[in-house]
């Protein structure tokens, strides 16, 4: 049965809920705080780059609305969900304050029979915004945690096609609404107690992290006996126990959640008095990861000062404009710091504006990028860098090493190209 849903927040996660359930036959208002971004989707832009989300969108026109007022959104939903962003305050624990301004508006809420929370917020959560709800006169709205899995790049397929449906509530009849909520979409609900569920999302980005960076590590330890991290970990990773997702060595993870889940399920095992010794090695293991790649090229280079470096690839994975948290602004900054200059290229980032000098250094081709560097680094696994001719890259730089954080390249072909070409977990080649 189509329900009026609200969705508070039109950002990756906001944006493709509120498509797919219109998508399902649902009506849905999407609620946003910003101006600009809202005039815009009624305009029918998607401020986002998101594959398939334009269509989702443009197909449910009808059935889609998008506003400023949170009362209007709030008014008329028999459920709201809770998709705006939790970003880590200075001591790492997650910023609720945009959730609890959601909780806040929802005084005139006469309708509404669900609060769901799609943001990722730490443990005991839903336990404290029960107990607002039923101080503020609203204990006939239900609570539900229904945590979100989509990864960016492919959210819209994630969304429709889930490995699951995690549903969290207090109640039955809050579980069964988004149960039913979710009719049309083939995946096995799981249903769960509320600090379980809030628990799940936590856990399953911090598990994935762990997997990447243990395959860093072995990488790492590749490059000191001479073992090749990609044979060996595909040959791990065909062990259906282990699985061979999730364990591409490269340069670690960034983006908008693994960074932020990982501290923010740090920092709640902290607060509760548990250290969770293996997450903090997982952390350091990524930031180091950045760091000893600036390092590597420091030493083939003997010294960076004053040396011309290009970026291929600066958002934090191929195929989203997004730069949160992305690997290219730590190694950015470290050459920078180290004397060196920064030239780049990407084909699709958004550049966010604390890093001016990615908009006066940007080429609009790989090959412009490298022309005159003395090395080049591939910080994301764009498949145009595949088809880059890197014996004329070779020709116009001042140098001649390739760093490959990705493994996006074959070894001995770029030593053909005339590179001293560097990879992780593989063995260096020589022209
Ligand atoms: C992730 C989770 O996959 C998703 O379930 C959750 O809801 C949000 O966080 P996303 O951040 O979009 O999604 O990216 P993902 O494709 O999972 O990659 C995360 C990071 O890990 C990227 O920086 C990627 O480059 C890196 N990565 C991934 C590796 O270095 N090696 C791998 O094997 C896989």
């Amino acid at each position: 049965m189509p329900r009026k849903i609200a969705v508070f927040g039109a950002g990756y996660i906001g944006l493709v809920t509120g498509a797919c359930f219109a998508d399902l036959g649902h009506q849905v208002v999407v609620r946003d705080i910003v101006p600009e971004k809202v005039a815009a989707l009624n305009a029918g832009e998607v401020p986002i780059y998101e594959p398939g989300l334009s269509e989702v969108i443009a197909r449910n026109a009808e059935r889609l609305r998008f506003t400023l007022d949170a009362d209007e959104a709030a008014a008329g939903a028999e459920a709201v969900f809770v998709c705006v962003d939790t970003p880590p305050t200075a001591s790492g624990d997650a910023d609720l304050s945009r959730v609890w301004a959601v909780v806040e508006a929802l005084k005139n809420a006469v309708h509404l029979k669900a609060l769901v929370v799609k943001s990722t917020v730490p443990t005991g959560t839903g336990v404290k915004i029960r107990a607002y709800l039923d101080e503020a006169g609203l204990g006939h709205v239900g609570y539900a945690s229904n945590p979100e899995f989509t990864a960016e790049g492919r959210a819209v397929e994630d969304f429709l096609r889930p490995d699951r449906i995690v549903i969290g509530a207090f109640d039955d009849a809050s579980a069964a609404l988004v149960a039913e909520i979710h009719e049309g979409i083939d995946g096995p609900v799981l249903r769960m107690d509320v600090p379980s569920a809030e628990t799940v999302k936590l856990t399953a980005n911090a598990l994935l992290a762990t997997k990447i960076s243990f395959a860093n590590e072995v990488a790492n330890l590749c490059e000191a006996t001479g073992a090749d991290v990609e044979r060996v970990m595909a040959a791990v990773g065909a062990d259906h126990r282990l699985g061979a997702h999730f364990l591409k060595a490269g340069l670690g993870w960034g983006g908008s959640c693994f960074p932020k889940d990982s501290v923010a399920l740090k920092q709640l095992a902290a607060n509760s008095g548990y250290p969770f010794q293996l997450l903090n090695a997982v952390i350091e293991v990524n930031d180091l990861q950045r760091r000893r790649a600036v390092n590597r090229l420091k030493e083939e280079l003997g010294g960076l000062s004053g040396k011309t470096v290009a970026l291929l690839g600066l958002t934090f994975k191929a195929r989203t404009d997004d730069m949160r948290e992305a690997p290219s602004t730590v190694i950015a900054a470290r050459l920078l710091a180290e004397g060196a200059t920064v030239r780049c290229w990407d084909p699709m980032a958004r550049l966010p504006r604390q890093e001016p000098w990615m908009l006066t250094t940007r080429h609009d081709t790989p090959l412009d990028a490298v022309t005159g560097a003395e090395a080049a680094m591939i910080v994301t696994e764009w498949p145009e860098l595949r088809e880059v001719p890197w014996e004329k890259a070779r020709a116009t730089m001042t140098g001649s090493v390739l760093l490959d954080g990705r493994n996006v390249l074959d070894p001995e072909a770029m030593a053909a190209a005339g590179f001293t070409y560097l990879s992780v977990g593989r063995a260096t080649t020589r022209p």
